[in-house]
This record gives C-alpha cells, structure tokens and sequence, in this order.
C-alpha cells in the first residue's frame, strides 16, 4: 500500500467540513438517565407482572394509553381490539412506522422474583413486555424532538403476535396505510447487550401448518388381514414427507417440514379407523414454501394410497394464517448500518444467520414498500446466561432497554430526515384516519 497522497487527503478534510458534524440528537444519552431507565424498567415491570394472550391484551393497552397520554401524543384506539396507533410529527407525509407487539404466553413462569407473573399459566415468555416498554421510550424521546420531525413518525403497538394475525388485523384496520417504511424488532438471548444483529434479505421463514387424516378400515390386532391399518399408512406418509427436503429441496436453499404430532387408536389389540398427524413446513421463500405445500399435499394422498388408505389434508389457514417470509429491504439494511452504527459503533453491529422461526411481522411485508426487523441483544457476559424465549426460565436482561428505544427512534427520525423525495403517494392521501 502506498502512502495517501496529500491531495487525496484535502478532498477528505474538505468533505468531512461540509457533512453535518452530528446529523442525529444523541438518544441513547436521554434513554440511559437514570431516571428514564427507571420509568422504561416500571413500565416494563408493571407488563410483566399482568400479562395478557393475544387480542386480550387491555390492561396493556389501557397502560400504553396512559403512557402516550401523559406524553402529549395522540392516537387512534381501539385497532385490531387492543391495538393502539400513536403518531409524532407532522401529522403529513412522510410516513414511517415502529411497530411493538404486546400479547404474552400460556405458559407458567419458572422463576421466582420481585415482579413475576401475578397470572397463573400466562407469561411474557418472548420480551413483548420489554418490546413495549422500548417503543414508549421511542415515543417519549421523539415527542422531546417532535419539531425537528420532518414527517410524521407511527407507533404500533400490536396485539397477538404469537400464531393469531395480529399484524394482518392492524394492517386490515389501516393502521399503515400510506407508511413507506416500518421497523421492528426482537429482544435477543443470544445477543451481548449493546450490540444488535440484522441481515438485508430474508431473516425470518415463512411457516405454515398442516393437518391430515389417514383413513382405512379398523378390525381386531391379530387379524390385520381383514383391516386397512391406517397406522402403517401413516408411518410411511411421516417417512415419504422426510424426503421432500432431503431429495427434492436444493440444499442451498433452507427449508423444514416436521411432524409434530401422530394421533391414533388407543387400545394394544385394536388397528383403528383412522389416525390423524399434523406439523409445521418452513421455507425462505414464497416459491419454496408453495412447493412444499403443493408437495406435502401430493404425498400425503398418493403415500396413503400405496397402503389403500384415504387421506384428507387440511392447511388450517382460517385457525393460524401462512405466515410470510420476513424480508428486510437492502436501502433500509444501509440505512440501518449507517443509524445503529452511529449509536452503538459499527463493532456492534452484528450479521445475523436467517432463523427458521417466523414472525407475523412478515404480513408488513406485503403492505408497506420498505420492511426492516432486527434483534437487541441482551446478554451481559457478568451475569448468568439467559434462557431463550419461550423458556420458562427466560428473562429480560433490563440493561438492553435504552438501546432498543434509542435505536428504534433514531432508526425512524434519521429516516425522515433523509428523505428528500416526496412520498410517492402524494400529499392529498396522507394517513387522514389520525
Ligand atoms: C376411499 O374412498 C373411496 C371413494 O370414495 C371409497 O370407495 C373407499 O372405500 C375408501 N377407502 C377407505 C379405506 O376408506
Ligand atoms: C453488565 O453488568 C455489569 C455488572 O452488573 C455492569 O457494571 C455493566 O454496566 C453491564 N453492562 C451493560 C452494557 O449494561
Ligand atoms: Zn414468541
Ligand atoms: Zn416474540
């Protein structure tokens, strides 16, 4: 490498003069005093200790609107039952969103502490209660800036996130109509707090569900001669299906089909009429997924004919919607490196590997142009390791909380202030149901 040439060096020095020295208020100082910290940790506490399953989630919305209200901003309830949509700006395009989900788990919790759950068999098992604690601290640090806001900045605060749709209802109710873009993210286990972790392009599959009966003729154990034992049927289905991704995917290509359940007679001397299975098929894209559906269908039925068995194959798509692949678009991937880079440091700014879990953030995904998740990492290598979500052992670790809610609020206002290009869909349709 040769030494820089001094000409090369003046256009630097010159650049650097003209850029803005600092283009962002710094968010992460307001969202670590110790006295927001504490209010965000409260907020959150209170969460957790009453948590709600999807679409009953009231006392968290009734507290989100308390919150908002104390802050000055507005917002429309209800959305999807318990969803709220609060607004910062302008009120005028452009429109960009940041959105939170708020539903907890059936599950119990594990760990005995100050602020466990008060609800026996419910849980906030996957940090929706730290989800919206950060989107409030978005808010507050936003409605502190809201005339540098060139635009207008939406808060979703989504209901039933966990398998019931409850980003297709806030979509359906127009929640974000007109948004150019939307952010969301998840707290992460498996992150070190003050980091963050993201990838352009898919990051999260698309999942769907699938139910099948397998009918043949029952009779007595020992005389299978004059049965159709539905039972081997099905083992061979179970078999046959395991080969879709080991013989006909590209191996490349990420995909997962598992049966999680095989329901039959329950007698040991008795071969029944029928048997039931159902599972779980996963792909990183729409033509993969519907492949694998067309597929799981045909080997189903041709499977159970081998063994002159019938089969019937349910999607269950009225119970738990397809969830779509989550896809973050390159330009908001830049944006997001150049943001979060600023805030944290690139050094902690992380790639992450595509997961085989899914979101319903997805459904954003084919309602608003531009679509952007990551993860906030929450491990502190001095304390003990988390559990990941889901666990009954999983906890937030608080010490993550000002960095999701600095990040989220810069994400959005950076975004507007560098927009220069007015919104492609005009002035006169602006987000007139606020
Ligand atoms: C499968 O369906 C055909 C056509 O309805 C019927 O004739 C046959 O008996 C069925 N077989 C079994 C095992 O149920
Ligand atoms: C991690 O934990 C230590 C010990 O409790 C604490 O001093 C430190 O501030 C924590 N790190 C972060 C990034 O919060
Ligand atoms: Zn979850
Ligand atoms: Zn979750």
């Amino acid at each position: 490498m040769s030494s820089p040439n001094p000409s090369f060096l003046i256009i630097v020095v010159v650049l650097v003069s003209v850029l803005p020295a600092n283009s962002s208020p710094d968010f992460l100082l307001r969202a670590r005093e110790p006295e927001f910290y504490e209010w965000m940790v409260g907020v959150r506490r209170t969460i957790h200790e009453n948590p709600e399953l999807g679409y009953e989630e009231f006392k968290t919305s009734e507290l989100i609107r308390k919150e908002l209200d104390a802050m000055g901003v507005s917002y429309k309830h209800p959305v999807a039952v318990t969803g709220v949509v609060g607004f910062v700006g302008t009120g005028k395009p452009p429109f960009v969103a940041l959105r939170a989900d708020m539903d907890a788990l059936a599950m119990q919790e594990s760990v005995e502490w100050e602020h466990k759950s008060k609800v026996p068999d419910k849980m906030h098992g996957c940090g929706h209660d730290g989800h919206v604690a950060m989107l409030l601290g978005a808010a507050k640090i936003l409605q502190e800036h809201r005339h540098e806001i060139k635009g207008t900045i939406i808060l979703l605060f989504q209901p039933a996130e966990e398998g019931a749709g409850g980003a297709k209802r806030m979509i359906e109710a127009g929640a974000v109509d007109n948004v150019e873009a939307i952010f969301g993210f998840h707290l992460a286990a498996d992150g070190t707090v003050g980091t963050v972790q993201s990838r352009p392009g898919p990051i999260m599959a698309g999942s769907g569900f699938f139910e099948a009966t397998i009918t043949g003729k029952g009779g007595h154990a020992a005389i299978p001669q004059h049965t159709i034992d539905p039972i081997i049927a099905a083992s061979n289905v179970i078999v046959s299906l395991q080969h879709l991704v080991s013989r006909e995917a590209d191996p490349l290509d990420s995909q997962v089909v598992t049966v999680a359940r095989f329901q039959g007679g329950s007698a040991f001397n008795v071969i029944p009429d029928s048997v039931s299975i159902g599972g779980t098929f996963r792909a990183f894209s729409k033509e993969s997924f519907l492949q694998l559906r067309r597929r799981i269908e045909e080997v189903i039925v041709a499977q159970a004919a081998v063994q002159r068995c019938n089969a019937t194959v349910d999607f269950l798509k009225e119970r738990q919607p397809f969830f779509p692949v989550t896809v973050n678009s390159n330009d908001l991937h830049e944006h997001f490196e150049k943001v979060a880079g600023e805030l944290l440091g690139s050094s902690n700014i992380l790639d992450r590997v595509p997961l085989m879990g899914s979101e319903d953030f997805a459904f954003f995904t084919d309602a608003v142009p531009q679509t952007y998740y990551y993860f906030v990492g929450m491990q502190n290598h001095s304390h003990a390791t988390l559990a990941p979500a889901h666990s009954p052992y999983f906890q937030i670790n608080e010490e993550a909380l000002p960095y999701g809610a600095a990040l989220h609020a810069s994400l959005a206002f950076q975004y507007l202030s560098e927009s220069h290009t007015s919104s492609p869909v005009g002035e006169k349709k602006f987000h007139d149901e606020l």
